[in-house]
């Protein structure tokens, strides 16, 4: 480790017991920074953490939309976003105003919008999903029309996971379109014991040849099985960090080395210092819209809790 590195880890941890502050840190962040977090998730997971964390402030490493969560969660806290210019292109792909046209074509259809949305978007949707949960949500409610925003890609996957029908919106992760079938077959020709571990926001032709297809956080929970050795990784390549620290001694290859966020790679060291010393930049959302999203967010939330109730005439998962 090289001394300035040294000297940040030092500062962030005197600071964080100063402001009564917990790092969470998504899988795809820079490795220091995942060593540094309280706790190192996927994105149900981060969101879950800071549903239940007693810290006065949450620092997260992260994208907006991530941070976003937390504060339509605990509106009693500071959520801060080292870089507030860690943004989401996948979620800048919808809008409110778009989905609210969507909406009047499709009167009465159900809208699960992916956990990958601002919060107005959230905010007019039903219920959210994230990619640890999207096939079991989708399944917890009654057939009917339902609209799945903004990831065309998962929303392709769960559908046919689920054989139910969606209405798809056209939005894509730009760092996952980066991941290619042709690329994949190669690998699987170098490592043909290797099982091929894909995300869901990955093209349909690379989903079509995958082992398994995972959250973030089922990719780490897979790596740990006694009967995997190598694994062929199909996401964001920050992944790779967790994977080989939790599993010495097993074997993890990229797909693809570009696959990089450049959002995720834009929290450091440095600026949790100064977030922490500065107290910003701070992400609230309006209470009118944190309200109406939040509802959408716990219903997500309880899904996973994992008991059926009735809602709006739809059966979905309650505690
Ligand atoms: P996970 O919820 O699987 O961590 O995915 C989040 C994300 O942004 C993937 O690109
Ligand atoms: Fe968004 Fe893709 Fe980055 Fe995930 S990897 S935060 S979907 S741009």
């Amino acid at each position: 480790m090289q001394d300035r590195d040294a000297e940040l880890i030092e500062k962030v941890r005197s600071l964080k017991i100063e402001r009564d502050a917990v790092i969470l840190a998504h899988n795809y962040q820079l490795g220091e920074v995942q060593d540094i977090a309280d706790f190192v998730g996927d994105s149900l997971e981060l969101s879950q953490r800071a549903a239940e964390t007693d810290a006065a402030v949450i620092v997260f490493c992260g994208v907006h939309f991530m941070a976003e969560t937390a504060s339509i969660l605990c509106p009693e806290k500071v959520v801060l976003l080292p870089d507030v210019h860690a943004g989401c292109p996948m979620a800048d792909m919808i809008t409110a105003e778009r989905l609210r046209e969507k909406k009047r074509e499709h009167p009465g259809a159900l809208v699960i919008c992916y956990v990958n949305s601002s919060a107005e978007v959230k905010a007019e949707s039903d219920i959210c999903c994230t990619s640890a949960n999207a096939v079991a949500i989708v399944e917890s409610l009654d057939a009917g029309e339902i609209i799945f925003v903004p990831d065309q890609y998962l929303g392709q996957y769960v559908s046919a996971r689920t054989g139910r029908k969606l209405i798809l919106w056209p939005g894509f992760c730009p760092t996952h379109a980066r991941i290619t079938a042709d690329r994949v077959r190669e690998l699987k020709q170098e490592y043909p014991r290797a099982r091929l571990v894909v995300h869901p926001e990955c093209r349909p032709e690379v989903i079509g040849l995958a082992d398994e297809v995972l959250s973030t956080g089922g990719m780490c929970r897979y790596a740990r099985r006694d009967d995997v050795a190598d694994m062929i990784v199909g996401t964001e390549i920050g992944i790779i960090h967790r994977l080989r620290k939790e599993n010495p001694g097993k074997r993890f290859i990229p797909v693809s080395e570009q696959a990089i966020c450049p959002n995720m790679k834009s929290i450091t060291l440095e600026k949790i210092v100064w977030t922490l010393e500065e107290m910003e930049p701070e992400v609230r959302v309006p209470e009118e819209i944190r309200v109406r999203a939040r509802a959408a967010v716990d219903k997500m939330l309880r899904a996973g809790a994992g008991r059926r109730k009735k809602w709006r005439g739809w059966s979905y998962l309650s505690p």
